[in-house]
């Protein structure tokens, strides 16, 4: 049998981030840290950990400081070999992508992300290929996007990552329409984007962690603007269901945390503050005794 195999990633970073304004004015999201790394490092080392060698982002203006974060620093790099800093150079040179290795394209209007994928059509071609958001941050012991493509090796078509939300977030979310639900992988036929308040087909969202086959470009050349007045990418993902190749959803093991919105990414920066070796004891004492002070003032 053919393995599927993946090597191109997108990252749609050219959103807006209103949500986190006003430091999104000249910040772009995906450079805000937990602890001390950008998001965006968090979303590659995924990528690279699943076997991605090529590296597709999805631009816009005020993004500049996003490309400069992947160049070499020679002065950095100096600097730190001249005080014998071994670690924080090794630290710097996993920001540091091959020649070649990394494109960049941009949207020009934020048309929504399904539109930001398909302005990478050119440099996807012909094969299957990842879609990462690295505002989705997510904490597993095998990274999430490489328990995908090793489900996805046998399977092909479309996967998009999977999770239990609560009924009442659901229409935040891409929402699974379950045809059959076989534990990790479920088999879907239908795909409601945003669907309204106590319409969700089932209570299983899709979140930033996705492997599309080439067919999805071919959709998004005819998407028209769906919910929000956007283009979906769910909605081209959808258009493949009841076609020739496949539409599942990966139910992953591991723990989602939504950066893009404020609460989301201050539980993360605990979460990830906590897991530090170098940070946890002194971290953990000061949580405590900001949640005693609470509750002594309630
Ligand atoms: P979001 O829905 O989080 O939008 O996009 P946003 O603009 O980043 O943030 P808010 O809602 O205004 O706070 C999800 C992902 O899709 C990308 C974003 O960069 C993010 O990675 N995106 C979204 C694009 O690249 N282009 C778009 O037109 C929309």
């Amino acid at each position: 049998m053919t393995r599927h195999k993946v090597s191109k990633a997108i990252f749609p970073v050219a959103g807006l981030g209103t949500r986190f304004l006003p430091a999104t004015k000249s910040i772009p999201k995906e450079i805000m840290t937990l602890v001390d790394r950008p998001l965006i490092q968090y979303a590659i080392d995924e990528a690279r950990a699943a076997g991605i060698d090529e590296f597709i982002f999805v631009t816009s203006r005020g993004k500049s400081a996003l490309e400069d974060y992947f160049d070499h620093s020679p002065e950095l790099e100096r600097t730190l070999t001249e005080a014998g800093k071994a670690d924080l150079l090794e630290t710097l040179h996993q920001t540091y992508m091959s020649s070649g290795a990394i494109a960049y394209v941009r949207q020009n209007r934020p048309r929504g992300l399904g539109h930001a994928v398909w302005c990478a059509r050119r440099l996807v071609g012909d094969e299957p290929f990842a879609v990462l958001l690295p505002d989705d941050v997510i904490a597993a012991e095998k990274p999430c996007l490489k328990q995908m493509v090793e489900a996805y090796g046998d399977l092909g078509g479309c996967m998009v990552a999977a999770m239990e939300v609560p009924p009442a977030r659901a229409s935040s979310y891409g929402v699974l329409d379950v045809d059959r639900d076989d534990g990790s992988l479920i088999r879907v036929k239908g795909l409601v984007e945003k669907p309204k308040a106590g319409t969700a087909p089932s209570n299983l969202a899709v979140i930033g962690r996705y492997i599309l086959s080439p067919r999805v470009m071919e959709n998004l050349n005819n998407m028209r603007p769906g919910a929000g007045g956007e283009i979906q990418l769910t909605d081209a993902i959808a258009a493949e269901i009841g076609g020739p190749e496949t539409v599942h959803g990966y139910r992953f093991q591991g723990q989602r945390y939504d950066c893009g919105s404020k609460a989301g990414f201050l539980q993360a920066t605990v979460a990830f503050g906590l897991a530090r070796q170098d940070l946890s004891a002194e971290f953990a004492d000061f949580l405590h005794h900001m949640v005693a002070l609470r509750e002594a003032a309630q």
